[in-house]
């Protein structure tokens, strides 16, 4: 498929680069002003999150070591299937650290419950979370996320880190994708 099919496959630019960059900053100096004194660690969520990682934690002062998580509730298709299977498990011990996550969306709800008490059990200080994207309507159980970047509707969304089958990661803005693409 060509670059230039990407004008059929999206429907709507929902967040802009320049809002996200705008948004990431304001989260960073809340973070770094929550965490002041802190031993904070940033957990990503791999893959979709890595746009989000790279770009906030340059937005941060504090130089907070990273670590990684792969999980997947999801198969090829856009619907969350409730499953959470470990790919690839953290490098770090948490124990005693204040860890935040950094999660590209939350539809469902169902990967963070799990990976905050996954986190939780094994005896980190304390488990935040920072969601880029949210879907309020969409929520099967209650998660609380401490820093939102932005609210947006039930649809499938692209871009920044999120995939449909892998592709559409590199698009700089948050997209919807066209219902045709999928169905
Ligand atoms: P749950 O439902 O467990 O899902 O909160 C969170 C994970 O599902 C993926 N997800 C999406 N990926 N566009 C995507 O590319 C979307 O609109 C979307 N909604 C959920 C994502 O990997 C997230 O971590
Ligand atoms: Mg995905």
């Amino acid at each position: 498929m060509r670059a230039a099919d990407v004008s059929t496959d999206l429907t709507e630019v929902l967040v802009t680069e320049e809002q996200i960059q705008a948004k990431l900053g304001e989260i960073a100096a809340r973070v770094d002003a929550d965490y002041a004194g802190k031993d904070l660690l940033l957990v990503g969520v791999l893959k979709g999150a890595v746009m989000v990682m790279a770009d906030f934690s340059r937005a941060l002062q504090v130089t907070a070591p990273m670590d990684w998580m792969a999980v997947s509730s999801y198969g090829a298709g856009t619907k969350s299937s409730g499953v959470v299977q470990i790919r690839k498990d953290l490098d770090t011990d948490i124990m005693g650290k204040h860890v935040l996550i950094v999660e590209d969306i939350i539809d469902s709800g169902l990967t963070l419950s799990w990976l905050v008490e996954n986190f939780t059990a094994r005896g980190a200080a304390s488990v935040e979370v920072f969601a880029l994207l949210r879907k309020p309507e969409a929520a099967k159980v209650e998660v609380h996320c401490k820093y939102v970047g932005f609210d947006i509707p039930t649809e499938f969304v692209v871009g920044y880190g999120l995939d449909y089958a892998e592709r559409y990661r590199n698009l700089r803005d948050v997209a919807v994708l066209a219902p045709h693409v999928y169905s």
